[in-house]
């Protein structure tokens, strides 16, 4: 049998990193999908810059639109990134009846529920493995790994730029910004950085997981978004000494009210796997009614570890391209005609615990007016820590663990601790998981 085309959109990291592993493994995987798979088109911005892959044998154009319009391409690989171009191309690709395969979480969280019905609507697939977490196969483990369990929660570490930048901090006490320059020479980070550290790029993947764990349409536009520059080293280091890691993490829960999809900076408890996984690595904790709590770790970013997934899906498309449509694994592993309207909860009306830090006057009574504040919003305390004043300083750091409260409580009582006349400043809060499996 002939081997199958395809036509590649980017020919950066993650495109030449497939190419790379299609061809480095060619033996392998031809074995695996039952025919060969050769890239013969490809479309990049700059014809003369270097490349970490061999072009040879492939027509590489500086017009895109040219691959989709390929007649011999049968699966069009979107590795552009953005939700402009790249839109118009994979929309495009999907009308000439080509299968599609992207990496591309701000296109599927964006415009994925428009994108799955014109794929569905033409018979074709569009494969989104490595839009998540990198090179860890989380797609496939939650839609068919999982297809028996009511999933209940899951909670990721699934930006590998920001979880790099926190670990350079936490253990090498290297600046931010020092450490965000080598994401981005090392190639994890996304073409506008603010994407990683402000937890825009993690909401993109939150709601492509939250999509498929529970069987809800895409809805980025509601996802809650806190990045991590204003974690300081200090917080790092009073929550290791209450016994926590600072991550920043995606949570997705279902609860009576309705489902919780946020991106924040989070205390987790140092013991819990999770909170160990270091560097560019990602880790997504996911827990289903009939197995319980499961953990999938491995690579969150980088050219081979993300073609590992592109390739994956490219198999997974050419073993099925004979398969009748309406046999195949629907792309958001319910049936389009299934999906729940479940609503997305506001922050303010999610549960959780808190980490809290306050410069407080070190004088009688100041402690006693805060946690009457708390107490009256019905807030109950965990932990409470005070350090000495440093040097000539009259004012003292107050931390606090708190059990869980919505968080429109927490809000106003933070709202009046702040107008104490003995509180300087902003009162630091830090949201806390116990990620506990029951
Ligand atoms: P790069 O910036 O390294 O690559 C983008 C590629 O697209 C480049 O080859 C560029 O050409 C090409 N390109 C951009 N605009 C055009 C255009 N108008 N016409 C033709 N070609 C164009 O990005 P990445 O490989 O890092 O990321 C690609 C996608 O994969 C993104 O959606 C990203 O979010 C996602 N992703 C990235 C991961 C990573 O670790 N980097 C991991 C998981 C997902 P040229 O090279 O000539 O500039
Ligand atoms: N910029 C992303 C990250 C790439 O660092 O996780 C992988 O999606």
């Amino acid at each position: 049998m002939d081997p199958v085309k395809v036509g590649l959109l980017g020919l950066g990291t993650v495109g030449g990193g497939t190419v790379n592993v299609l061809q480095r493994n060619a033996e392998e995987i031809t074995r695996r999908a039952g025919r060969g798979i050769v890239v013969t088109h490809a479309a990049a911005r700059d014809l003369n810059k270097p490349r970490i892959c061999s072009t040879e044998g492939i027509t590489v154009t500086t017009t895109p639109q040219d691959v989709v319009e390929d007649p011999e391409v049968a699966i069009v690989v979107e590795l552009i990134g953005g939700d402009t171009l790249a839109l118009d191309l994979v929309m495009r690709a999907i009308e000439n009846g080509k299968h599609v395969v992207t990496a591309n979480k701000a296109l599927i969280a964006k415009h994925g529920n428009e994108i799955f019905a014109a794929a569905q609507a033409k018979g074709v697939i569009v494969a989104f493995e490595a839009a998540v977490a990198g090179g860890i196969p989380i797609i496939k483990a939650i839609r068919e790994g999982l297809a028996g369990n009511r999933i209940e929660w899951l909670a990721g570490i699934i930006n590998g730029t920001g979880n790099f930048i926190l670990t350079e901090m936490r253990d090498k006490g290297r600046d931010f910004n020092d450490v965000l320059k080598e994401a981005q020479e090392l190639g994890y980070a996304e073409a506008d950085p603010e994407f990683d550290v402000e937890g825009i790029d993690a909401a993109h993947k939150l709601t492509i997981l939250a999509s498929i764990a529970f069987g809800i349409p895409l809805q980025f536009e509601k996802a809650f978004t806190e990045g991590i520059t204003k974690i300081t080293r200090e917080d790092v280091t009073y929550a290791e000494e209450l016994g926590y890691r600072i991550k920043h993490l995606g949570v997705t829960r279902r609860t009576d009210k309705g489902i919780e999809l946020r991106v924040h900076p989070t205390l987790i408890p140092e013991r819990r796997l999770i909170a160990n996984v270091d560097g560019v690595m990602n880790a997504v904790l996911v827990k289903g009614d009939a197995v319980g709590p499961t953990l999938y770790y491995g690579p969150g970013a980088g050219d081979e570890p993300t073609a590992s997934a592109v390739v994956a899906d490219i198999v997974d498309v050419v073993r099925v391209l004979t398969s009748d449509p309406e046999n195949r694994v629907p792309h958001l592993a319910f049936q389009p005609d299934s999906l729940s309207d479940l609503p997305i909860l506001k922050m303010e009306e999610v549960e959780t615990a808190y980490y809290l830090r306050m410069q407080a006057k070190d004088e009688p009574g100041v402690l006693a007016d805060v946690t009457r504040i708390l107490g009256d919003k019905g807030i109950s305390i965990e932990a409470i820590i005070q350090k000495e004043p440093e040097g000539d300083s009259t004012e003292a750091n107050v931390i606090m663990l708190t059990h869980t409260v919505v968080e429109k409580q927490m809000n106003d009582a933070i709202q009046k601790i702040e107008s104490l006349d003995t509180i300087s400043g902003e009162v630091v809060r830090i949201r806390m998981e116990s990620l506990e499996a029951s």
